[in-house]
């Protein structure tokens, strides 16, 4: 398959050998115009804002996923693959499953369980493990170090295909010490696997499937501005 592709329109050329990557189409356009110097817009197909800047000087790209494994899996196959995009670095929220996580926290997604079938295409003999890269990771690790203002954790985090679970299935996996339930890691870092690529998944908390809190929009907005610095220190 070539470029352009189904779901992205840009030309080649056009992205960064690293892209963040938000759920939300408009939070990427937020992180462009807030973030990035000489932002161009690269993508709009299905509202899928798509972005090339430079931050500190470097190259950067953000384009929206969407939500779910299906979406960011599709997004993610095609910059790996198609875009010869290098790094993915998922910004995304999470609910919490542990009692000691709170709102604002940041998980680094060491690993990310599922309960998706997403990993049957690939026909392994047995479970894979989708974890993030380890260079990603560190940096990102080293970073947050840094800012010093950072509550941050790294572990597991639960890739989930649903929000609304009828049967809470979300806290099965608090026994195996998973963190945070998102939607979207576990996908992301199985195209990374198979394209021999790297990825990454930061997540801040904006709620808590143990206690019930849930953050305001103004904490979710400045610690999504901690978790964009964090990943653009990365890149
Ligand atoms: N479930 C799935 N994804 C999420 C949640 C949740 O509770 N909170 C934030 N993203």
């Amino acid at each position: 398959m070539s470029i352009p592709t189904p779901h992205i329109a840009a030309k080649e050329g056009e992205f960064a050998k690293t892209v963040l990557m938000p759920g939300d189409p408009l939070r990427a356009k937020f992180i462009a115009e807030t973030f990035l110097e000489d932002a161009v817009l690269v993508n709009q197909v299905r509202g899928i804002n798509g972005y090339t800047g430079t931050y500190k000087g470097k190259k950067v790209s953000v384009m929206a996923s969407g939500m779910g494994m299906p979406s960011i899996g599709i997004y993610s196959y095609e910059l790996f693959n198609m875009y010869n995009v290098d790094n993915i670095i998922r910004i995304g929220t999470a609910g919490a499953l542990h009692a000691n996580l709170h709102v604002r926290d940041v998980v680094f997604g060491m690993g990310a369980c599922t309960n998706s079938s997403f990993a049957k295409q690939f026909e392994l003999p047995g479970t894979f493990a989708p974890i993030a890269s380890y260079e990603l990771l560190q940096k990102g690790i080293d970073v947050a170090k840094s800012m010093g203002n950072i509550n941050y954790r790294v572990g597991n985090l639960l890739s989930s295909d649903t929000f609304y679970d009828d049967s809470m299935g979300g806290m099965k996996w608090q026994k195996m010490g998973v963190m945070a339930v998102e939607m979207e890691a576990a996908a992301l870092y199985m195209n990374a696997a198979r394209a021999g690529k790297n990825a990454l998944a930061i997540c801040t908390i904006s709620d808590s499937l143990v206690t019930g809190e849930c953050s305001s929009s103004e904490e979710r907005q400045s610690s999504f501005n901690d978790m964009v610095k964090i990943a653009l220190e990365i890149a």
